[in-house]
């Protein structure tokens, strides 16, 4: 399935969204990091009229962290939330639960802001602003209003922001003197929706006993649930693990999952047991670290809400197929490609650009096969449209090539170790390893394995690919003259 017609605008300026937005209604849809809104086009379970895609509003993208509050602009993506240091000492849990969020392809595109106001039941996002009680800020043609999380989830996918309106920030309160936090959650693999996960905040008391419990549950209900596990744990020891399990004991109780095909409403009863236990742990040890009283000093001003001005309004274009022309840099050349908005970047490569190496699987983001580099880092190339990639830098499997023909160090490995039986999922691997060895030319073995959990192999030859992977390190470092042993070329 592709997604149906479209029109497309792409404004400069927030207010110009706004205006945009205005006039849409509710036949307008904002398009983010699209890593949600995309599939489920391509599924037509959204057939929105008109995108307005807010990629090019520099303005939004920022992540300020004050003494009380960590604020994520809207065009702040996962992976840069996750990448700031700063955050992940005024704010852990952030850093805590981002990790769990999809696969690196999807963090690089997924912004924060659009997990919050796609409000899945399944999100780390939502249950973290739920839990620390963060604040949403909408805007809307008319002004701004702050939605306390408590007021923001409504339902399943549906949450306080209306047509019209465009969630401008997300601010989470900092992590209190004394606290501490942690998360845990099941999937069935690494990076998928959690079957089960919950976020946790321990408050200690002057004496290291715990005197405040509290844990946000994901995948339980229709929108995150917040438990007040206080009365379990109070006076207990930060180290007492008898005092977590029953907490967990507590939590489990009080949740009331439903069963679908991916797990029984029994088995996620017995993951929040689990995992309020795991998390609580984790949570308490952290606030151990810090010490009754801690109250790290952090740097960097705060930041203060931004006002927008009105612009003039254009007249939007609905339900077209009209089309925009889309220049791209292609494996260092430039093309130029004129599409309908609807047309997925995977597409544009494949039948516009004629580079037939990019391969497509699920087309909803799950398999990676058609995983390219854009400005370097890779993402799905079926979650995102063409139109979005306007001006980019794209890198193929063709691409990864010397100019002279000469196979990279990742594709000599391939070779070198069998990392390939069918091949079609071999391009999406190859540009995954190429950008993951780029970001840690040194990794683990479970650096490996987590680098390469979101691209599926049907064949199942994941030996051999994650020996492929450690293989091109090797060569790599080799060929950068820093040692590793080069091998055969
Ligand atoms: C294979 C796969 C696995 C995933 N796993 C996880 C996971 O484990 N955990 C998780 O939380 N997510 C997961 N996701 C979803 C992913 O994190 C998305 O990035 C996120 O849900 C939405 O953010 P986005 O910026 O891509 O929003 P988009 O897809 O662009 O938009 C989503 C919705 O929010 C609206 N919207 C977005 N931003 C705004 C805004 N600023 N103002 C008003 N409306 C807005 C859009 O109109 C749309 O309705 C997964 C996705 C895939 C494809
Ligand atoms: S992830 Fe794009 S085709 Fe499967
Ligand atoms: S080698 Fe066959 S799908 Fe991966």
């Amino acid at each position: 399935m592709k997604p149906s017609a479209v029109g497309y605008s792409r404004p400069e300026s927030v207010a110009a969204a706004l205006d945009a937005l205005a006039d849409l209604g509710d036949r307008g849809k904002v398009l983010a990091g699209g890593q949600s809104l995309v599939p489920l086009m391509s599924l037509r379970l959204a057939r929105p009229e008109h995108l307005v895609d807010i990629n090019r509003l520099a303005e939004l993208s920022y992540i300020g962290v004050s003494d009380e509050h960590v604020s994520v602009g809207a065009l702040t993506r996962h992976g840069e939330l996750l990448a700031s240091a700063e955050t992940a000492s005024a704010q852990p849990l952030l850093a805590q639960a981002l990790r769990w969020v999809a696969h690196p392809a999807i963090r690089n595109r997924g912004t924060v802001v659009g997990s919050i106001v796609h409000a899945d039941p399944a999100g780390e996002m939502p249950a973290v602003l739920a839990l620390l009680g963060g604040t949403v800020v909408v805007a809307s043609a008319e002004g701004k209003r702050h939605v306390p999380a408590g007021e923001f989830f409504l339902g399943p996918l549906e949450s306080a922001v209306q047509p019209g309106e465009l969630a401008v920030e997300a601010s989470f309160p900092v992590l209190p003197p004394a606290s501490g936090t942690g998360f845990a959650e099941v999937s069935r693999r690494r990076g998928d929706y959690a079957l089960c996960g919950v976020a946790t905040l321990v408050r200690l008391a002057g004496d290291g006993t715990m005197a405040e419990a509290r844990a946000a549950y994901l995948s339980v209900g229709p929108t995150p649930l917040v438990l007040d596990l206080t009365d379990a744990i109070a006076g207990a020891p930060a180290e007492s693990t008898a005092a977590c399990r029953a907490a967990g004991q507590r939590a489990a109780g009080q949740v009331d999952p439903d069963s679908d095909i991916h797990a029984s409403a029994a088995y996620r009863r017995q993951l929040a047991a689990v995992l309020t236990e795991r998390a609580l742990r984790e949570a308490a040890a952290y606030a151990l670290t810090r010490g009754p009283g801690d109250w790290p000093g952090r740097a960097g001003g705060s930041y203060s809400s931004r006002s927008f001005e009105r612009s003039r309004r254009g007249p939007a274009e609905l339900g077209t197929d009209d089309r925009h022309e889309v220049q791209l840099i292609v494996n260092g050349t430039a093309r130029t490609a004129r599409v309908p908005a609807r047309r997925l970047l995977s597409d544009c490569i494949r039948h516009d650009l004629g580079l037939t190496g990019t391969h497509v699987g699920c087309e909803h983001g799950v398999c990676g096969a058609c995983t390219v580099l854009l400005n370097g880092n890779p993402v799905r190339s079926c979650l995102l449209l063409a139109v979005g990639a306007d001006g980019c830098e794209v890198t193929t499997v063709e691409g990864l090539a010397g100019g002279d023909g000469a196979l990279s160090p990742v594709q000599r490995a391939f070779a070198e170790c069998h990392g390939l039986q069918c091949g079609f999922c071999t391009p999406g691997f190859l540009t995954t390893i190429t950008a993951g060895l780029r970001a840690n030319p040194e990794p683990d073995d479970d650096q490996v394995r987590e680098m390469l959990g979101g691209n599926l192999c049907r064949c199942t030859g994941y030996q051999n690919i994650v020996a492929s992977a450690h293989r091109a390190a090797e060569l790599t470092r080799a060929e950068r003259g820093e040692g590793g042993e080069g091998g055969g070329t």
